[in-house]
């Protein structure tokens, strides 16, 4: 399903819908350009996981950890060159643990994501259509969690869900 958000706080209560969502093992595979709004997405998934700290960008280590009603494993693959750098340091134990993964630069490592993986595509749209802070998310991943999550999200964010 894609869905158009007109600023960053609406991109907060789409991953709050999303975090509710959530069960444990949850891997949310993220995609797209510097500065999209990746994090801002996770904030809004840390809140829908009653997690009190907010995320901040972890581009300097690899993950933070969040607790809150299931852990969050934040990671930021900016600086990871790919799957096998990746792995070598250990993340598959939390990636495919009982936690909730969310995974900025998702797209550097696409070979480890098993097939319940929630991808989530955000793109910032060309300049003509609409104002500075619209995105286009796009949201895939298996059909009876996309069907329930689509009625949710269009319940909450009435006008941008298509
Ligand atoms: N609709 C929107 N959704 C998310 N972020 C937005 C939006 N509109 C403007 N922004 C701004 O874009 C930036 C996104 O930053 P960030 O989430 O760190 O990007 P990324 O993690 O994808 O590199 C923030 O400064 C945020 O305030
Ligand atoms: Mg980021």
């Amino acid at each position: 399903m894609e869905i158009r958000v007109t600023d960053a706080e609406e991109t907060i209560k789409l991953g709050e819908i999303i975090g509710k969502s959530l069960e444990p093992g949850s891997i949310i595979a993220l995609r797209g350009d510097l500065g999209a709004g990746k994090t801002v997405l996770v904030k809004g998934i840390a809140r829908g996981l009653d997690i009190e700290d907010e995320p901040v960008s972890p581009t300097f280590v690899i993950m933070n950890a969040y607790e809150g009603r299931i852990p969050l494993y934040h990671f930021d693959l900016y600086r990871v060159s790919g799957a096998d750098e990746l792995m070598g340091i250990g993340a598959d134990e939390f990636l495919y643990g009982g936690g909730v993964s969310a995974v900025e630069w998702a797209e550097r490592v696409e070979e480890i994501f098993p097939e319940y993986t929630i991808y989530i595509d955000i793109k910032i749209p060309e300049p003509d259509d609409g104002s500075e802070n619209t995105r286009e998310i796009k949201i895939e991943g298996k059909k009876e969690w996309v069907s329930s999550f689509r009625s949710t999200a269009e319940q909450a964010l009435p006008a941008s869900t298509r």
